[in-house]
């Protein structure tokens, strides 16, 4: 008998209790749990394709506790509508554990409010929606904000978020919100003491506009990033819109901010810094240190006991970051404990600008620096200078960690770029 015939005959007789062991062991030997497993880590589509297989695979999908929805093109907007609106119906909502939706809204806000309640459940543990071209705020289920089981929530969306006066995160450990505009200022502070147990905050691009003050604050926070609207901070009515952002982390949470553009980056910037207390550990992106160099009153302004417990500075250059920004310099010299120094890129010193370190020695150099990185060298001679540089000042230095990688030398051509840093090395 070939191996698929005594499948087939096996997957028949099961219903009938019969158990053949010398027969090979097929995937309908599986008990429906794990098949349902197996059928929900498909893509929602193919899942639901699995109905056609025999009789008892017709209902299996619909117990599938993750759900992707994506809409594609444009022209095929109305059979996406279709079928979400099918997959609703059929679908048994209530084992649903991950629900992801991305898709216009225009003119179907009602059709899109009426999915969010049918397919959030009160045991959902990951949910991530996207949303365009809203015309009228969407209207979240009162439910989903005391959910208990939620553990990750992205939201993206260009409109207001409608916050109840009711949220309780009980579980909330990822919490990322792209392009949102708050209401005001209590409903989002609500949002922020109802995570009690947030571990990373991601806020990309939200307006803060009808915000005076808020306090982000959760004993457990690892890690906040935040990146503030360009269009909000070049308004020049809305310059202060980020003053009341008051952020309380924890002291391990790696704080980590990068503004990509330019233009008055450097308040932001320093806005950002002015609110924290006792961080341990610091990313700053390129722009960052270099605008708030280029404003040297506002670097003078800098509170100094920002930096008193920093221990571990992360620099993420562009192309390359100089050593003798004063932006650097300042937190160096402000930052009596720090050990580790990380440069996620390039580094270089120009020749007139060679002591600058010296002049004076930040202490930890010569008391707590430990380790420093730099992470993708190219073997230029500014960059030697700047590391030789470092090399003298940090007196307690255990270890220099050098990398780099063949596409630092050229982009295109492998060869070239692994021949260069063989040479390198
Ligand atoms: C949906 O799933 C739940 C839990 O597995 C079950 O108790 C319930 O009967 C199902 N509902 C339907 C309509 O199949
Ligand atoms: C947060 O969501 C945005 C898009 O909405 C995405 O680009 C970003 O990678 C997410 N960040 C994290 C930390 O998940
Ligand atoms: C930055 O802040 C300074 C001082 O607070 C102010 O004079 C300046 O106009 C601001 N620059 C921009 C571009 O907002």
């Amino acid at each position: 008998m070939g191996l698929e015939k005594k499948r087939k005959t096996h997957c028949k007789g099961r219903g009938k209790g019969e158990v053949n062991v010398e027969s090979s062991f097929g995937i309908c030997d599986l008990p429906n749990a794990i098949l349902q497993l197996i059928i929900t880590s498909l893509p929602t589509k193919e899942a639901i394709r699995t109905s056609i297989l025999s009789k008892r695979w017709q209902h299996l999908w619909k117990d599938i506790s993750k759900i992707e929805l994506e809409e594609g093109k444009p022209e095929e907007r109305q059979q996406f509508i279709h079928f979400v609106t099918r997959l609703l119906v059929a679908c048994n909502c209530s084992n649903l554990k991950k629900f992801s939706l991305s898709c216009n809204v225009a003119k179907d806000a009602n059709l899109v409010n009426e999915w969010l309640c049918g397919f959030l459940n009160p045991k959902i543990e990951e949910l991530s929606l996207q949303f365009e071209e809203i015309q009228e705020p969407l209207i979240f289920p009162d439910q989903l904000f005391t959910c208990a089981t939620l553990t990750k929530f992205r939201l993206d969306m260009q409109h207001v978020f409608k916050l109840p006066s009711s949220i309780h995160f009980q579980c909330l450990q990822t919490l990322n919100l792209s392009n949102i505009v708050f209401p005001d200022s209590s409903s989002i502070q609500q949002l922020f003491f109802g995570c009690p147990a947030l571990e990373v905050l991601t806020l990309i691009d939200c307006n803060w506009k009808n915000v005076q003050a808020v306090c982000i604050y959760s004993p457990l926070l690892q890690r906040v990033y935040i990146r503030e609207n360009e269009d909000d901070i070049l308004d020049e009515d809305d310059d202060d819109d980020i003053d009341g952002l008051n952020v309380q982390i924890p002291p391990e949470c790696y704080w980590d901010n990068d503004n990509t553009w330019e233009i008055a980056s450097g308040n932001f910037t320093f806005r950002l810094l002015k609110m924290l207390s006792n961080m341990e550990k610091l990313s700053m992106s390129e722009t960052s240190i270099m605008i708030l160099s280029r404003t040297t009153s506002l670097l003078e302004q800098l509170p100094l006991l920002l930096f008193c417990n920093l221990a571990e500075l992360a620099l993420d250059p562009v192309s390359s970051i100089e050593l003798s920004y004063a932006t650097l310099l300042t937190i160096l010299r402000n930052s009596p404990l720090l050990q580790v120094l990380k440069f996620q890129g390039r580094l270089s010193l120009a020749k007139d600008e060679a002591n600058c370190i010296f002049d004076p020695l930040p202490v930890c150099f010569s008391t707590t620096l430990k380790t420093i990185e730099i992470n993708g060298i190219t073997g230029k001679k500014d960059e030697f200078r700047a590391i030789k540089i470092l090399l003298q000042a940090a007196s307690v230095l255990d270890k220099l960690c050098l990398r780099c990688y063949w596409f630092s030398f050229d982009l295109d051509d492998k060869h070239i770029g692994l021949k260069r840093s063989k040479e390198l090395y």
